[in-house]
């Protein structure tokens, strides 16, 4: 591999820029209402002299994303929002295609991932674009004197929300963020029908499993966890869900799944997929009783939910790589040795094993994005050092744009309607 470095980009291979901008238009040709937006941010220049940070998943969808802020103006650097989700053909694309400061290499080790969020950090940025909240994070942790050169920011993850709002209870947010995760054109869709669908991609790429007929465990049943267990059941998979929360798990049950403690339901499942954004979900009494060859994997935001550690120590070391991207770990004596295996090293399978949500879901999610972007901005010194919602009628405009583009047409209300609506005298 040879490695283009100069002050702009750090990226794995140069020459494959060509393949990257050729994935990046079969997604762009699924992204139209992100086109839609492109198109009128080149005529009106929203982010125009606005230096962007954009701390995400360097995949072909975020290159669109990406390109959509600099047709508004924006001048962008963008690094990886997690080591091992980078497409290196896109981020080459970015770099000697696109003209964007890019600084992520699939694979990066976690100090060169830490170099990578400071080498953008370095561009002063007036907008941060996070996955995670790693960025925001390491701005207010390393770069305080920074924080007053922030105009706003944009969070596109539960997990960067739910430190965000840690951040801004503990007054320590320094600048407004908008929460794109809580758009309901985001979260209804991208954690739901994206996260179901990659994550399974993301096995099978990495197992060539059968899925009909397996015992799946699904850990968390938030919106993620929902389209992760609804689409292994429509692949012919008993599910099992795990929960912590009654009214999830409650919820869980009347959707037709059984649902066990982990401690129960690790003796019986053949593939387990963790998606609570919570740690050691799966832990060392777990892996102790799980069957022979449970294969286990993770599409949480952090690798902290299935406990390797724990696993590396139960193995004693005894553990190999048995086909790219999934390790097995040995585990027990002689007299009761069983395997289990982890796929992408407990990193979120589907950016890892796979490409990530399909690009006409992201299309909703970065539309989200690049409005909620010129949203922030249009409103500098307006708003407090809070965590905002996305403003309704963004979320309202993107679900029209988005029916539009797939041809389908709904109803309106009649006068009579509305007025019924908004009357409280009618009754039995
Ligand atoms: N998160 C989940 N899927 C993604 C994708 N395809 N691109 C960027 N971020 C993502």
């Amino acid at each position: 591999m040879s490695s283009a470095r100069s002050t702009k980009s750090d990226i794995a291979d140069a020459s494959l820029s060509g393949l990257g901008r050729q994935r990046i238009a079969w997604a762009d040709a699924n992204m139209p209402v992100l086109a839609s937006i492109r198109k009128r941010f080149e005529r009106d220049l929203p982010l125009k002299g606005v230096n962007v940070a954009a701390c995400l998943h360097i995949t072909t969808e975020t290159a669109n994303l990406l390109r959509t802020l600099k047709a508004g103006g924006a001048n962008v650097s963008a690094c990886a929002s997690n080591p091992l989700s980078t497409q290196d053909d896109v981020a080459a694309s970015l770099a000697l295609d696109e003209g964007i400061s890019t600084y992520a290499i699939k694979g990066e080790d976690q100090a060169t991932y830490y170099r990578h969020i400071d080498l953008v950090l370095d561009g002063h940025p007036m907008l941060t674009m996070d996955d995670g909240c790693d960025l925001v994070s390491r701005l207010h942790g390393e770069r305080p004197d920074q924080v007053a050169e922030l105009i706003g920011g944009t969070e596109e993850t539960t997990t960067g929300v739910i430190r965000l709002r840690a951040m801004e209870a503990g007054k320590a947010l320094g600048y407004p963020i908008v929460a794109v995760n809580d758009a309901d054109t985001k979260h209804l869709f991208d954690n739901r029908y994206g996260t179901g669908q990659s994550t399974l991609d993301g096995v099978i790429r990495a197992t060539n499993i059968l899925l009909a007929g397996k015992t799946a465990v699904v850990a968390g049943y938030g919106f993620c966890g929902k389209g992760v267990a609804s689409r292994l059941r429509g692949m012919g998979a008993q599910v099992i869900v795990c929960e912590i929360n009654p009214l999830r798990a409650l919820e869980a049950v009347m959707d037709g799944f059984r649902v066990e403690p982990m401690s129960a339901a690790a003796r019986e499942g053949e593939l387990f997929i963790t998606v609570t954004g919570n740690r050691d979900v799966i832990a060392a009494e777990h892996f102790q009783v799980m069957r022979d060859g449970a294969i286990l994997a993770n599409s949480g935001h952090f690798d902290i939910e299935i406990d390797i550690k724990a696993l590396e120590k139960l193995s004693g070391g005894r553990r190999r790589e048995v086909r790219p991207m999934v390790e097995e770990y040995v585990l027990g004596d002689g007299s009761g040795e069983h395997r289990v295996m982890v796929i992408a090293e407990g990193r979120l399978v589907n950016l890892s094993a796979a490409e990530g949500h399909p690009a006409s879901v992201m299309d909703m999610s970065f539309a989200n994005q690049a409005l909620a972007a010129e949203w922030v901005l249009s409103r500098k010194g307006e708003l407090e050092n809070r965590v905002y919602n996305v403003p309704a009628h963004i979320d309202a405009e993107i679900a029209r744009l988005k029916l539009d583009t797939m041809g389908v047409q709904i109803d309106r209300l009649t006068e009579a309607q509305e007025e019924y609506l908004s009357s409280w005298t009618t009754g039995t």
